[in-house]
């Protein structure tokens, strides 16, 4: 498994997404994406799922160390008082110690970002977490995140793939040591997959195009995906995706696909998103 080394974090380049994932099924996913080989997953406070998902890291019973997972602070919560509280909830629930990886879900301007830094670093010094980071910043915005905080942000979490370019995150993250983790990473599992470019370029390397998909992104420096799967035949389809290489004309027209910008993700509480 490729490794993205960020300001001293190891974050596995494929990880497993969790969101929708919910009950049961979220330990059994969670549970069979470990024995699969995934060594990242990914929840947040939000997706009401850390019980779960915590119950099924256990079941895997990997030493912990072998394991990064990754929880996030929802945007109400962000807070001095709150954002400690909801890192405090979000260990007890999971059950499995401190996270490696502590976000800010998405940024909040009706809260001042210097409050929320500090909080976040407060839960980095009281052990909840061994690494801490953002999702959703647009890149002026963590140019201020980075500036403001003591301890190194490792990686900014946002929506990316073959539809969406990130040129200025990317560049952002390149500046500042982050990584960038790509979420919705197979477009939500929408037409992206049916692309005509993707599809005859899977078809040439005896792929399918979530595979294509992926190897785009995570052959790139400094990217990691998390995609989800309720489907337990698609963990391992989904992390078999370091074996080839894309050519250069393949990267190029992909590089270009995403330029046309179709974002999936955009609440109304949303950030002003970079132009490019
Ligand atoms: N920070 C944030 O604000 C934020 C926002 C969104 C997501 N996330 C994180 O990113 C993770 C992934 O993003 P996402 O859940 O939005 O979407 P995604 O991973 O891009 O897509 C998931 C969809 O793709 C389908 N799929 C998965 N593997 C497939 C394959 N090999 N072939 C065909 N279809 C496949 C799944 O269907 P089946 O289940 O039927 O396989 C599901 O409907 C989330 O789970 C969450 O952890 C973070």
């Amino acid at each position: 498994m490729k490794i993205i080394e960020a300001n001293g974090a190891r974050i596995p380049a494929i990880g497993f997404g969790t969101y929708t994932l919910k009950g049961e099924a979220a330990t059994d996913m969670v549970a069979k994406a470990i024995e699969a080989g995934y060594r990242h997953i990914d929840t947040a406070r939000m997706y009401e799922n850390e019980a779960e998902v915590g119950a099924g890291i256990r079941a895997a019973g990997l030493p912990r160390d072998e394991l990064f997972v990754t929880t996030k602070i929802w945007r109400d919560d962000l807070a001095a008082d709150r954002f400690a509280e909801s890192a405090d909830r979000a260990i007890e629930a999971l059950g499995i110690g401190p996270v490696d990886l502590l976000l800010i879900h998405w940024p909040n301007a009706d809260i001042p970002l210097e409050e929320t830094i500090e909080a976040l670093n407060a839960a980095k010094a009281r052990g909840l977490t061994r690494h801490i980071g953002v999702a959703n910043f647009p890149s002026p915005l963590l140019d201020e995140a980075a500036a403001l905080s003591p301890s190194p942000l490792v990686c900014n979490q946002v929506e990316y793939h073959p539809f969406l370019a990130q040129e200025a995150v990317l560049g952002a993250c390149e500046r500042h040591g982050m990584a960038l983790v790509a979420y919705s990473p197979l477009g939500q599992g929408g037409d992206i997959l049916e692309h005509p470019l993707i599809v005859g370029i899977a078809s040439k390397h005896g792929k399918t195009p979530s595979q294509v998909i992926l190897n785009w992104e995570v052959s790139q420096d400094r990217v990691a995906a998390i995609p989800r799967t309720k489907n337990p035949d698609r963990l391992a389809i989904n992390l078999d995706v370091f074996g080839f290489e894309l050519d250069a004309e393949e990267k190029r027209s992909l590089d270009e696909l995403s330029r046309q910008r179709r974002r999936l993700i955009d609440p109304q509480f949303a950030p002003v998103w970079d132009r490019v």
